[in-house]
């Protein structure tokens, strides 16, 4: 796997994500001396992640100023591949195997952005050149049990369950849309078992 191996998880707010990354990450981490793993998140931490968390705080309306997020979701996408993402899976060679594995990315703008009323095409387009994954896992959990799981914390623009219910729908459709290596993962179900796909689906990835 001379390219590096290039994992995505995305999914609705409260979907599990976060937990199974980490989960991954430990699991590669000592599957393997030769495994180098980089962990990371869109939006980043970069001007474009920052302004578009900004506006994520602010506002109350899911369907308010989805041009503008586009259009940063799409540079901060761009900044991500060029200075962290590629350099990365480009180092990898045959002492090393190069591991990203990345919370969310254009999975979400397709089923986000669609949320707020853009078309499916224009943002397929917008994200088309992107380099395509290795393997997406798109974690997949009604709205309700999702909102329950981040009850605790302060609640941001997209996560109302009306707005969520559209996302779900989106996030489902796209293994229709897209020619990617898409596996949804039923998320409703414990942890361990969520993990357990996962891990099942990547290993299959690295014999
Ligand atoms: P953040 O709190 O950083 O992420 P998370 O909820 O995964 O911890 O907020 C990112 C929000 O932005 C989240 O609600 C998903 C949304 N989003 C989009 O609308 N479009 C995108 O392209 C991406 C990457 C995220």
């Amino acid at each position: 796997m001379k390219n590096g191996l290039f994992i995505v998880v995305d999914g609705i707010d409260g979907s599990g994500k976060s937990e199974v990354i980490k989960l991954l990450h430990n699991y590669l981490f000592s599957k393997h001396k030769k495994y180098r793993i980089l962990t990371t998140r869109e939006p980043t931490n970069g001007v474009y992640g920052n302004r578009i968390r900004e506006i994520l705080r602010k506002e109350k309306v899911p369907t308010s100023n989805s041009k503008k997020l586009l259009e940063l979701f799409v540079k901060d996408r761009q900044e991500h591949l060029k200075n962290t993402l590629e350099p990365f899976l480009k180092s990898s060679n045959e002492h090393e195997l190069n591991i990203v594995l990345c919370d969310r990315y254009y999975y979400s703008t397709i089923a986000f952005q669609s949320a707020q009323g853009l078309s499916t095409e224009e943002l397929i387009s917008k994200n088309k050149a992107f380099r395509k994954p290795d393997i997406a896992f798109i974690l997949d959990v009604e709205p309700s049990i999702a909102l329950k799981r981040i009850e605790y914390r302060k609640k941001e623009k997209f996560e109302q369950l009306e707005f969520m219910e559209k996302i779900r729908g989106n996030f489902l459709k796209l293994p229709k849309l897209l020619d990617d290596n898409i596996k949804i993962i039923d998320a409703s179900k414990s942890l361990d078992k969520v993990f357990e796909s996962a891990k099942k689906e990547v290993d299959k990835m690295l014999v």
